[in-house]
């Protein structure tokens, strides 16, 4: 057997597909989510990221304890540049790299404001993005959108010069949406991949790593109904019809917690996985 041919590695592939395939069946204009899927997202994002308060993160306080002034760093899939963007402050060089045209474009105005000029956007999917190799090469909240993990692995670790870390979920978000899920399409989500397959490929490449977990506070918060259900109507892809809507909004005005003015998520804590190891680890380095 060669290297990612393993169980492990075809489950995870077999995960992500059937997840994207329901993503695709679901929602056909929504886009890939390696682009255009995040393109219609973007502000979204950049508004969620803003008020989730990165400077508290614990995967940034990591990644501070592992860089300095004279570091070079990778983000991998970058989004609107949120640990980018702050670290770029204090290390030597960042490069991010991400495929949706819409989030670089955030990225790149922010560093621009924030008169960043070591910061390199790439647009670009990992896969295809040429880059030097860095101290630090990370990828936060974004393997479980590829089916090749093995791929995507072995290129971070190639590119780490020191350090590679991944950022991923330790809860299942669809375990809490789930009630809402099934009333709407009337049978269970099919299931993403969790932390622990991707810990299992890292284990079947003989990767030695560490794992850490941690929990980011959930700050979610909806001034109305209406926000809070164009939230949740994307999160459970959803037609944007005034029927379903309507049929949201009283199902989330009784299960989020809060009151009129104040919804807040049904979450405290979210829990994330920080794994981490040293650089070069398949290449021998
Ligand atoms: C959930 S967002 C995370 C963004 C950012 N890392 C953060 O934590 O805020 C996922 C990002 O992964 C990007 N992405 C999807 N497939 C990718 C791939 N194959 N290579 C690199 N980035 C990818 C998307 O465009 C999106 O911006």
């Amino acid at each position: 057997m060669s290297r990612g041919d393993g169980p492990a590695a075809a489950r995870w592939r077999r995960l992500v597909t059937d997840r994207l395939a329901e993503l695709e069946r679901l929602s056909p204009a929504a886009g890939s989510v390696s682009g255009s899927f995040w393109d219609s997202r973007a502000g979204r994002y950049a508004a969620a990221v803003r008020r989730a308060n990165t400077e508290r993160d614990p995967f940034l306080r990591r990644l501070r304890r592992l860089t300095d002034a004279s570091s070079t760093v990778i983000d991998v899939g970058a989004g609107t540049g949120r640990f980018a963007l702050v670290l770029a402050d204090e290390v030597d060089h960042v490069t991010a790299v991400e495929p949706s045209a819409a989030m670089l474009a955030i990225l790149r105005r922010d560093a621009q404001e924030l008169g960043a000029a070591n910061v390199t956007a790439l647009q670009a999917t990992w896969d295809e993005a040429r880059v030097e190799p860095a101290d630090v090469a990370f990828s936060a909240f974004v393997l479980t959108l590829v089916p090749d993990a093995v791929s995507f692995l072995a290129k971070l670790d190639a590119t780490a010069r020191h350090h590679a870390l991944l950022y991923l979920g330790a809860y299942s978000g669809d375990a809490v949406l789930d009630p809402l899920w099934r009333h709407f399409h009337g049978a269970p989500r099919a299931p993403g991949p969790s932390y622990l397959d991707a810990v299992a490929v890292l284990r079947e490449l003989g990767i030695e790593h560490r794992i850490r977990i941690v929990e980011i506070p959930d700050h979610r918060r909806w001034a109305t109904i209406d926000d809070a259900v164009e939230s949740y109507r994307d999160a459970l892809l959803l037609d944007d019809t005034a029927q379903v809507r309507a049929e949201l909004a009283g199902l989330l005005a009784s299960w989020l917690p809060g009151r009129r003015g104040a919804y807040r998520s049904p979450l405290r804590v979210m829990p994330a996985a920080i794994v981490e190891w040293r650089g070069g680890r398949l290449t021998g380095r």
